[in-house]
C-alpha cells in the first residue's frame, strides 16, 4: 500500500549568516531579513512611527550620491554613525516629526546589505521582536516557502538574529515544515531562553562590541515587544509599511 498523505505545507528554513547564502535560493520564496540589534528593528520602528520609506543602499558611497540630490541619509559602519549623516541607525532617532512622511536612505554594516543580497525574492520583508506579532502574521497568511535570512555580524553568526528566527519558526512549527538542522537549532535556542532573551544575549560577543558605543538603551529597545503592527516590505526600491 502506498502513502498517499502529502506534507504539503511550505518550507521555513534559516540562514544563520550571510556567509551561507548562497545555500538558500530566494527564487519564489518570502525572505524575512532579521537583523535585530538594529537595523531591521530601526526599520520596522521608523515604519511604525510614520516614516514613508526606508530605502536601503550597499554603500556610504551610494548614499553620498543620495545626500548630493538632497535627501535624508542614515547609517552606520561598526554601529557609528556616519558623521556627515542626517541620522545613524538608532530607533530613537527615527519617531519625531522631522522624520515624518519622508524617505530616508539607509546603509548599515550587516543588515541593509542582507536586504540588497535577497534580491529575486517573492517578497522581502524586515522582522524584529518590535514587529513580531504582525510578521508572524504574514509568513502565516502568504503560505509560501520563507528563508529566515539572520544578518549576523561581518559574515559571522549572532545570537538575537538566531533568537528571533527561533521564535518565528517556534511559532509557525504548525504550519510549516522544517527540513534542516539550522532551522530546528534556532527553535531549540529560542525555546531553551526566551524567558531570559535580554539576561542571554548580554553575554554575547555583539550585545559586548555594541554596548561599548554606549547604546544599551537601543538594545534594550531592539529586544523588547512593543508590538508596532508594520510589515516593511521592498517595494522594488524600499521598506514601505503593508
Ligand atoms: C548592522 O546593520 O550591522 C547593524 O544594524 C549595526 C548597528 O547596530 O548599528
Amino acid at each position: 500500500m502506498t502513502n498517499t498523505l502529502e506534507d504539503n505545507r511550505p518550507i521555513l528554513e534559516v540562514c544563520l549568516t550571510p556567509a551561507l547564502w548562497d545555500q538558500h535560493d530566494p527564487k519564489d520564496k518570502n525572505v524575512v531579513v532579521i537583523d535585530i540589534i538594529r537595523a531591521t528593528s530601526t526599520i520596522a520602528s521608523a515604519l511604525h512611527h510614520g516614516v514613508k520609506k526606508m530605502i536601503p543602499v550597499e554603500t556610504v558611497e551610494e548614499a553620498n550620491t543620495w545626500l548630493e540630490k538632497g535627501y535624508l541619509v542614515a547609517g552606520e559602519r561598526d554601529g557609528i554613525k556616519i558623521p556627515h549623516f542626517h541620522f545613524g541607525n538608532s530607533p530613537f532617532e527615527f519617531m519625531g516629526e522631522d522624520v515624518r512622511g519622508k524617505e530616508i536612505i539607509h546603509t548599515t554594516t550587516n543588515g541593509t546589505r542582507c536586504v540588497l543580497k535577497s534580491k529575486g525574492a517573492r517578497n522581502i520583508v524586515a522582522g524584529s521582536f518590535v514587529n513580531q506579532d504582525a510578521i508572524f502574521d504574514w509568513i502565516k497568511k502568504e503560505n509560501r516557502n520563507t528563508i529566515l535570512f539572520c544578518a549576523g555580524w561581518k559574515d559571522h553568526y549572532v545570537m538575537d538574529d538566531a533568537l528571533f528566527a527561533g521564535a518565528v519558526v517556534r511559532e509557525l512549527a504548525d504550519d510549516f515544515r522544517i527540513i534542516d538542522d539550522s532551522t530546528l537549532s534556532a527553535k531549540l535556542l529560542y525555546k531553551h531562553v526566551r524567558e531570559n532573551m535580554l539576561r542571554t544575549v548580554k553575554q554575547a560577543t555583539h550585545f559586548k562590541r555594541l554596548q561599548r558605543l554606549g547604546i544599551e538603551n537601543d538594545i534594550k529597545f531592539c529586544m523588547s515587544n512593543p508590538q508596532f503592527d508594520v510589515v516593511p516590505i521592498i517595494d522594488g526600491v524600499g521598506f514601505l509599511k503593508l
